[in-house]
């Protein structure tokens, strides 16, 4: 969790009745220093979102945008117009954004196939990077990010913000720090969603152009059952296919082919079982995490109720039976936090992102765990498609990644 000097109260320096308050008397209200500045590639729904929580947080100003579409540029510019009085620089390549010696860092926004790209053309800048999940969208690509990070001299930030969200900060504290639950032995994650939404040039309905379903969408969870099994994955089994949605989708002349529900179990070398649900054929959002130990279990969720339009929801509830005192409580952040999007945890991500910057310790997401997310991800995938249980010694020996991981 990222460092907070004093209590914000936005509420009430945003409030109508707050405004005549002028600058020189600001305290409470007055907004951090704007140290650092940031350049966008992709101004897409995830480059907006990290446009509107660079600006809440106020710790670095977005100084310029590069989209290939000028009409992602024009939205987003459009929509940071409501809520920044900055003027953003257009630019109108990427080689111009770098040539920018005003820039600080950089964000990698766009989507899963082009990442790899894009950062070899950003990476001669020498600048802190943030590079968006999931890194690649093949393990030849995402290994060699790693091998890029492990030689640059600076940070490379993979965008694995769901640790952020409060009820797996309050999980991991719980099961991890504190040990509440004595030794960890299963962990159950499920997500049940509505189906993935429009994308520009519909990238997202694509393995080609998304990496799969699992490496797209799922690194997330699969990130948060590595960090919460401490161990390394030994052997991943997976169903899984294209049910429901997309069936009847086509792009160019292309037929949509990625799957829409799967069952994965991971086995960990220190004998933590897990597994992982998904379903994206539902009308609303719900996750959960389940970790059960020797003393008891816990339950980290997240419900949102789309079709009644209600705000999100977050508990976690620990149950110790005779062992120790159970407990259900609500979590959240501040709702302007929250509504900034991904129910906050891109707010502190982002926060991590400026403190790393500053030389801060942090636990944001390095290459390394971006990539064994996906090596989870990408041997469930293998096991779909083959049937097979993957054995993770073999699959990484066959894709050359035993010297790359060391974590
Ligand atoms: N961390 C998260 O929770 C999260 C959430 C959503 C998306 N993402 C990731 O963010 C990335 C973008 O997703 P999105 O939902 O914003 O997609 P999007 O389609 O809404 O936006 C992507 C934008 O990138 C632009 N673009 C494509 N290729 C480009 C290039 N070479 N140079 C510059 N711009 C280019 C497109 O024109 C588009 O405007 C993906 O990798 C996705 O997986 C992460």
């Amino acid at each position: 969790m990222t460092e907070h000097k004093k209590v914000r109260l936005r509420a009430f320096e945003n409030a109508s009745s707050q405004r005549h308050v002028p600058e020189a008397d600001r305290y409470l209200y007055k907004a951090p220093i704007a140290k650092h500045r940031l350049a966008i590639i992709g101004t897409g729904t995830i480059g907006q979102e990290h446009m509107r929580v660079a600006s809440l947080l106020g710790r670095a100003q977005i100084h310029g945008i590069f989209d290939l579409e000028s009409h992602s540029m024009d939205m987003a510019a459009t929509e940071f117009s409501r809520y920044n009085k900055n003027t953003l620089v257009r630019y109108d390549s990427i080689e111009a954004l770098c040539a920018d010696e005003q820039v600080d860092a950089i964000f990698i926004c766009t989507p899963n196939f082009t990442h790899f790209d894009v950062l070899n053309q950003v990476i001669h800048t020498g600048k802190p990077i943030f590079l968006e999940k999931p890194m690649a969208t093949s393990l030849a690509d995402a290994k060699a990010i790693v091998e890029m990070s492990e030689r640059y001299s600076n940070i490379i930030q993979i965008g694995l913000q769901y640790r952020y969200k409060a009820q797996y900060v309050e999980a991991f504290h719980e099961a991890l720090a504190r040990k509440t639950l004595g030794e960890i032995k299963t962990i159950s994650v499920s997500e049940y969603r509505p189906p993935f939404l429009d994308k520009v040039k519909q990238w997202n309905k694509f393995n080609e152009f998304s990496g799969g379903t699992l490496v797209e969408k799922c690194c997330h969870y699969f990130d948060l059952i590595n960090l919460m099994a401490q161990s390394r994955p030994q052997r991943v089994f997976a169903s899984g296919g294209q049910a429901v949605n997309f069936t009847d989708f086509e792009r160019d002349g292309k037929k949509s082919d990625i799957d829409d529900h799967s069952f994965v179990i991971i086995d960990y070398e220190n004998g933590v079982r897990a597994n992982f649900t998904l379903n994206m054929f539902c009308a609303d959002f719900d996750e959960e995490m389940i970790v059960s130990g020797e003393h008891g279990r816990l339950i980290a969720a997240e419900k949102s109720d789309f079709q009644h339009q209600q705000p999100t929801k977050t508990s976690l509830t620990i149950e110790l039976g005779e062992t120790g005192a159970s407990r259900k409580q609500d979590l959240g952040y501040s709702s302007i936090i929250e509504s900034s999007g991904h129910h906050g945890s891109t707010f502190y991500e982002h926060a991590a992102f400026i403190d790393e910057l500053e030389g801060k310790d942090v636990h944001s997401a390095t290459a390394q765990q971006g990539l064994w997310a996906i090596v989870v991800a990408s041997a469930a995938q293998a096991s779909i498609r083959t049937g097979e249980a993957i054995n993770i010694k073999a699959f990484l020996t066959e894709h050359d990644l035993i010297a790359t991981l060391s974590e």
